[in-house]
């Protein structure tokens, strides 16, 4: 017990908050909390707060983002803030029928809301549109309403899933007024309603661009020769699954440790990356690099629903430390700064890959790791470190290393 106390926050009422977000819970899990500075993106400049276990992530990100700053920075856009859920049901009905009767339904279900959604709108957000789609290609007798949102600032879940609940409920009574819900065959069944975190239209777009001969610094390698091989194994991430999930995975690996820093859904924002990868009918690499007239394009396309209130972004204490560090930005200004870290993430794996290889620099990261399940003591660290320099880091090799220098003292 003493342990897991040890773990709490030392103020109590930030500790009763994070024991509130879930249930049972004994302690907090802690995992390393960094800041990847040099980001320039449109200009201005972020130290980008990161989540994340896994060694040389944050060195790498940084790295990346400091190249790319003596390059002109990272450009970013939002292409589309539109968030999407869904009243699930049956009925075998004609969806003509439902078609024609939408204007009435949408009206009735934006008056039905209009307490729900006036604080929204207050904002510039709310119901966007509302329509039926007909599903049964897929299942005989399935149909959707669809509805549209503009959530702001907020990632918006619970806000679009109330909404949608009473939507249900407006068109239940709706079919009934209608005759549309006749007790014989046609009986409308509502499934479910709940929002989409497929959110292909909260969109997002980072990315990098130079004249060639400006790659320099790159380690044993001529500009044009690093522009081919990077350019190649992006194509290679593009037309090969098995390559596109890992090369997926290092974008998610600056992605996901800012979104956690930040407090925002991380399961939401990966199961939709990999959806929209997966968009064409295969599944593909998120960024994409193109030559053209001797300049060298890296870009990142990626669907992110973020907020930055409600939620957890301002009810954890460090979620909110961090969006003061990026100087307490909007959803829009967030999308962006996650999106340009999973490039500079991906940037700076694939430069590794087609250089040196992943290992000696994650190694050498991962040595200090090795250092401490060891045990060993900070002057044995000091030998161990100068003699790994310039040689292959494994466990075996370091703790075989360590017995030699204790078996001469
Ligand atoms: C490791 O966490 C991520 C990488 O495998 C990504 C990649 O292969 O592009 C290095």
């Amino acid at each position: 017990m003493k342990e897991l106390k040890s773990y709490w926050f030392q103020d109590e009422q930030d500790q009763k908050i994070i024991d509130s977000l879930s249930e049972n819970t004994i302690s907090n899990f802690v995992l390393p909390y960094s800041v990847a500075p040099n980001f320039i993106i449109n200009g201005r400049e972020y130290a980008v707060p990161m989540v994340i276990e896994e060694s040389s992530v944050v060195a790498a990100a940084s790295h990346a983002a400091k190249y790319w700053s003596q390059r002109g920075g990272i450009h970013t856009h939002v292409v589309s803030t539109i968030k999407e859920g869904s009243v699930y049901f049956f009925w075998d009905g004609d969806i003509e029928l439902l078609m024609t009767g939408l204007p009435e339904l949408d009206k009735l279900i934006r008056e039905d809301c209009r307490e729900l959604t006036a604080k929204m709108e207050s904002r510039g957000g709310g119901i966007v549109d509302i329509g039926f789609a007909d599903m049964g290609h897929e299942e005989a007798g399935y149909k959707k309403l669809n509805i549209r949102f503009e959530t702001c600032d907020s990632m918006g879940a619970n806000f679009i899933n109330t909404i949608l609940e009473e939507a249900a409920a407006v068109m239940k009574g709706w079919f009934e007024e209608k005759g549309f819900d006749s007790p014989d065959e046609r009986r409308l069944e509502v499934i479910m309603s709940i929002l989409s975190n497929y959110t292909p239209q909260c969109l997002v777009k980072a990315s990098v661009e130079c004249p060639i001969e400006d790659l320099t610094n790159i380690p044993n390698m001529t500009p044009q020769a690093f522009a081919r091989r990077f350019y190649k194994a992006v194509r290679v991430a593009t037309v090969d699954s098995s390559r596109a999930v890992t090369h997926n995975k290092g974008i998610f690996n600056g992605i996901d440790a800012v979104v956690l820093a930040t407090g925002n859904d991380f399961r939401a924002v990966e199961a939709c990356g990999h959806a929209f990868a997966a968009r064409s009918g295969q599944y593909q690499s998120l960024s994409t690099c193109t030559i053209n007239d001797g300049i060298f394009r890296f870009s990142l396309l990626i669907p992110l629903a973020l907020g930055t209130v409600g939620g957890l972004t301002r009810l954890h204490p460090i979620a909110r430390r961090s969006l003061e560090l990026l100087g307490n930005p909007g959803a829009e200004e967030l999308m962006q700064i996650v999106a340009a870290t999973g490039l500079a993430q991906n940037f700076a794996a694939v430069r590794s890959l087609v250089t040196t290889g992943i290992q000696k620099g994650h190694m050498k990261m991962h040595l200090q790791n090795i250092l401490w399940q060891i045990r060993a003591t900070p002057q044995e660290q000091e030998l161990l470190i100068e003699y790994f320099e310039d040689k292959v880091i494994s466990y075996a090799a370091v703790r075989g290393q360590l017995e030699k220098i204790r078996s001469k003292l």
